[in-house]
């Protein structure tokens, strides 16, 4: 009878052993993700946002706006043979930085067919979260000293 509840017992004891250093290895794993998904310092957004909007980036805009949002020709400002203007680069060295997320999210949802441009809506084809994500991407494209004019232009986005 002893032996058989000292048994029991050096079987619990195992087991919650067990549980204990399970829940602690994925709790450890748990704090990465949210680490990794903090503030970037400084940012409005979070590493995995821009890790994301990387992703969307390539999918929808590089094809016009380059893969590093670098714009594809000499001069953006410059229209073709049919008046219209070539995707300009998002990187910071055009005029994107000018702009709060509010508009530049507006753009991303309406496009500029309707203005006479040729950039395609993604209202509909994009979630927030997607278009949130591709922001926090074009925005990690800027250098640092741009995003801080951005920034104090923009001191609601946090
Ligand atoms: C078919 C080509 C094309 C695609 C695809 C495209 N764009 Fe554009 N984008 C343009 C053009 C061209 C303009 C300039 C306005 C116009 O002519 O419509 C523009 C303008 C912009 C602007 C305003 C730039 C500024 O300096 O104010 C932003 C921001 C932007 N695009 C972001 C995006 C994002 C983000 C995506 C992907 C979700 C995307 N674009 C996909 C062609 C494109």
């Amino acid at each position: 009878m002893f032996k058989k509840s000292k048994l029991i017992l050096v079987l619990f004891l195992a087991t919650s052993l067990l549980v204990a250093c399970g829940s602690k290895g994925e709790s450890a794993e748990n704090k990465g993700v949210e680490t990794s998904d903090k503030k970037i310092e400084g940012r409005w957004y979070t590493s995995g946002q821009s890790m994301r909007g990387k992703k969307v980036f390539e999918e929808n805009c590089a094809v016009c706006h380059g893969a590093k949002g670098q714009g594809l020709v000499a001069d953006w400002k410059k229209p073709d043979a049919a008046g219209k203007f070539p995707a300009p680069p998002l990187n910071g060295t055009a005029h994107t930085w000018h702009h709060s997320k509010d508009l530049l999210k507006r753009t991303v949802n309406e496009g500029g067919i309707a203005l006479g441009g040729t950039m395609p809506p993604f209202k509909d084809n994009l979630t927030d979260q997607e278009k949130e994500a591709v922001l926090a991407h074009v925005m990690s494209l800027w250098p640092e000293d741009i995003y801080k004019v951005w920034q104090k232009r923009n001191p609601a986005t946090k």
